[in-house]
Order: structure tokens, then C-alpha cells, then sequence
């Protein structure tokens, strides 16, 4: 399944999140972007928030999401939404890939390497205690959002970790190091590296 793509402003995003707020609105949330939310999303019942998203991405947190998601009233015809960095897309990817057999999903980055890499190819993982990512499966979002604007909390150690991420696809793309050295928005770019990085999973999804 292929992921649809799009670059929108936080106003056009929550305009396009509006349309669900009358039904159940499942999501997985950063607790650190929660002031950039709707208030019908930021005082929803139906999020389950992560206080520190890479040291909860674990089959304990999975366990807890999953039995909150069932006791909220989930279903096979609900989708998952899930705000956050990629340590945030990744649990709430696994969660939507195996809840009750797997739950379509939606993904909307936060961090500039989400935006770029970590949200983006469908694959999704918890860590263990033995390491990173060690158990996981291959599970597309239906629809990711770019939206440069969660980036103004962003800090400095996020910033650099992004921006060395933005360098590596300059290397790998004539048409993308001009977009940088043009120095175009950082959204632009993100938006560009976003989506050569969905061409190239197109092309090989189960990464063969
Ligand atoms: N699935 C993939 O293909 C893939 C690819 C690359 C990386 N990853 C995974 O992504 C993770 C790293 O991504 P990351 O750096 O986004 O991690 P992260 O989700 O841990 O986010 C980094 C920090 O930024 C905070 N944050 C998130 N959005 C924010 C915002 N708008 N403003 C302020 N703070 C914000 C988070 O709370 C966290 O403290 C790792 O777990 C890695 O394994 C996955």
C-alpha cells in the first residue's frame, strides 16, 4: 500500500482533522507537542501520550496502548493517528500493525527526522532490552503530514540530528542538494527529502 504524501500548514492540517471530531478520534501522542494541538484533540480521552517517546518504545508501553485503545472502544474500521518524533511513529505504527490484525494509520512527524526519515517507508518497531527496532513489522501509513510548523519547539540537539539527515539525501540527490543549497524553507525540504525517500521505498518496500 502506498502512503499518500502531503505538505500543509497547521491550519490546514487541524481543518483537515476537524472532519473526524464528531466521531471517535483514536491517537498516539508526544506529550511535548500536545500545546500544538486542537483543544478537542490535547483533551481528548481517546490519546495515549508519551511523556519520553524512545525510552517508551517498548513491548511494555505497546501492551498498555493496545489494552487502552480496546477498553476506548476501537475497532477494525478505526484508524490510528499518531503525532509525534520517530521514536513516536514507530510504537504507533507497530501498535496500529498488529491491533486486532492490523488498524490503518496516519502519521504526522514532528520532529525534523520523522519528517524525513523515521515516519516515512513503513516500518515499525519497538526496541528491547537486547537492542534498537528488534521486533517490528512493515506496516505504511495511509497518509502522512508534513507540517513544518511543529518545528518551532523543536530543540537545538533535534535541530542538528535533522539538518545531518537533510545532508545525507544531498549526497544522494542531484534535484535535492540543489533544493538545499538554494537554502529553500526547511519545510520545502523536509517535504522534498520526504518524498524521495517514499519513491525509493516504492520501489522496494520490504527492502530486498
Ligand atoms: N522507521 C524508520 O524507518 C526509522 C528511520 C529513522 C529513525 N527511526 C527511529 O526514530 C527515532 C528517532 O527519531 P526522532 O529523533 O524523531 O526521535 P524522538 O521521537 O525520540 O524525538 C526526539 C525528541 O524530540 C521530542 N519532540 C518531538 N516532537 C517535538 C516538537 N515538535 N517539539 C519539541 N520536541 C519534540 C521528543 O519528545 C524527543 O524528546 C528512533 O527511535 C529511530 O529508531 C525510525
Amino acid at each position: 500500500m502506498k502512503s499518500h504524501l502531503t505538505y500543509l500548514k497547521k491550519l490546514e492540517l487541524f481543518k483537515e482533522l476537524d472532519n473526524f471530531k464528531d466521531g471517535q478520534f483514536f491517537a498516539i501522542a508526544d506529550y511535548k507537542v500536545k500545546n500544538h494541538l486542537p483543544q478537542w484533540i490535547a483533551f481528548s480521552p481517546h490519546v495515549f501520550w508519551l511523556k519520553d517517546p524512545e525510552e517508551e518504545k517498548n513491548l511494555e508501553t505497546y501492551e498498555r496502548a493496545v489494552e487502552f485503545f480496546l477498553k476506548q472502544g476501537i475497532s477494525r474500521s478505526s484508524t490510528l493517528y499518531v503525532f509525534g518524533g520517530g521514536a513516536t511513529t514507530d510504537l504507533g505504527g507497530f501498535v496500529a500493525s498488529t491491533l486486532l490484525r492490523g488498524i490503518p494509520w496516519v502519521a504526522i512527524p514532528t520532529t525534523l527526522l520523522a519528517m524525513i526519515d523515521g515516519s516515512i517507508g513503513g516500518k515499525v518497531a519497538v526496541n528491547l532490552s537486547l537492542g534498537k527496532n528488534l521486533i517490528g513489522a512493515f506496516h505504511n501509513p495511509e497518509k502522512i503530514f508534513i507540517c513544518g510548523d511543529f518545528l518551532s519547539s523543536l530543540n537545538e540537539k533535534e535541530w542538528i540530528s535533522g539538518k545531518g539527515e537533510i545532508l545525507k539525501y544531498g549526497f544522494l540527490s542531484k534535484e535535492l542538494s540543489d533544493i538545499i543549497l538554494k537554502k529553500a524553507n526547511v519545510d520545502e525540504i523536509a517535504f522534498a527529502c520526504a518524498k524521495y525517500k517514499t519513491e525509493v521505498v516504492e520501489r522496494d518496500f520490504y527492502e530486498r
